[in-house]
């Protein structure tokens, strides 16, 4: 197989060094926690190459100036190119299975479902747990709330559209294209908009997992904190997990991504299988706040 060329130094457009690449990765982890492996350097370069074209500058030291000086919008156009956004309809189906069993027990109990999508990126995943939610109650006013945030306000902003390449949605089961999409018309074609009454059951929000206060309010019967956490480093999965506990209900759900595991937390949370979580037994006593 062909090796494809990085480009060299000296071909670049811009000037980008080892030591900006160092206060780049410095900042984003400081900022949202997201751990840049040194073999990034390339990725960091092309993300960010196009910011420097826009703003027209020759140099990362240049563009490291305005983030130094509190340039806020620039700063929410870096984060927003260092953060990645991918994700699927229904990604990791068995979670949605549990998900649907988890909402025909409480529909039994005639209890209301919170949900918390918390790294919900362009929206493939809150909506997909709308779908569940519909499905199970047999209707598009079902007892569940779902809030779901990211970082990204470009991702949010996508997410609250709900317009989608037709591709995105080709794995759907026809019944469910039918039921919770329409698809475009005139310069639209090509593409499907999730409806209305779908999109009114999700709520989008900007929420850093970073910051010590997080503005959404427990406690949620399930938390879905999918393919985050594999960006963060141990400390920082720890101090989220630290936060995330006392915000589940006591017999609540906390579900991870398929290559995250939250074991070396199992004083906070216990696996109860296929990368989905429950509190652990001391907290469960403990949290006051839980249902
Ligand atoms: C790979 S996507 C995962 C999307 C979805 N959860 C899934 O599993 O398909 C990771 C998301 O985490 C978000 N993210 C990264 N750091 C974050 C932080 N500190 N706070 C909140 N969201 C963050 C990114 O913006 C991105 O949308």
């Amino acid at each position: 197989m062909q090796q494809q060329q990085q480009p060299q130094e000296s071909t670049r457009e811009f000037i980008f060094t080892t030591a900006d690449f160092q206060r780049i990765s410095k900042l984003i982890y400081e900022h949202a926690g997201i751990s840049l492996a040194p073999t990034k350097q390339e990725m960091v370069y092309s993300r960010l190459a196009r910011r420097l074209r826009v703003r027209g500058l020759a140099t990362f030291a240049d563009y490291l100036s305005l983030l130094d000086n509190r340039d806020e919008p620039e700063w929410e156009a870096f984060v927003n190119a260092l953060t990645t956004n991918l994700t699927s309809f229904f990604r990791e189906p068995h979670h949605f299975a549990e998900l649907t069993r988890f909402l025909e027990r409480r529909k039994r109990a005639q209890q209301p479902v919170s949900i918390w999508c918390c790294a919900s990126s362009t929206g493939e995943e809150p909506y997909s747990l709308a779908m569940t939610a519909v499905e199970a109650y047999g209707t598009f006013t079902p007892p569940v709330t779902i809030v779901a945030t990211d970082l990204d306000t470009s991702a949010l902003d996508k997410a609250a559209a709900g317009i989608y390449a037709e591709e995105r949605v080709a794995k759907l089961r026809h019944d469910q294209l039918q039921r919770f999409f329409l698809k475009g018309t005139g310069s639209r074609v090509g593409s499907v908009r999730v409806r209305k009454e779908l999109r009114e059951l999700v709520t989008f929000r900007q929420v850093n997992l970073l910051d010590t206060q997080w503005p959404v309010r427990g406690p949620f019967d399930a938390i879905f904190c999918r393919n985050v956490m594999i960006y963060f480093d141990k400390p920082t999965q720890r101090k989220v997990l630290e936060k995330l506990a006392p915000l589940l209900a006591r017999d609540g759900l906390l579900f991870a991504g398929h290559s995250e595991s939250f074991l070396h937390s199992a004083d906070l949370f216990r696996l109860r299988g296929n990368t989905v979580y429950e509190l652990a037994q001391p907290l469960q006593a403990a949290a006051a706040g839980g249902r």
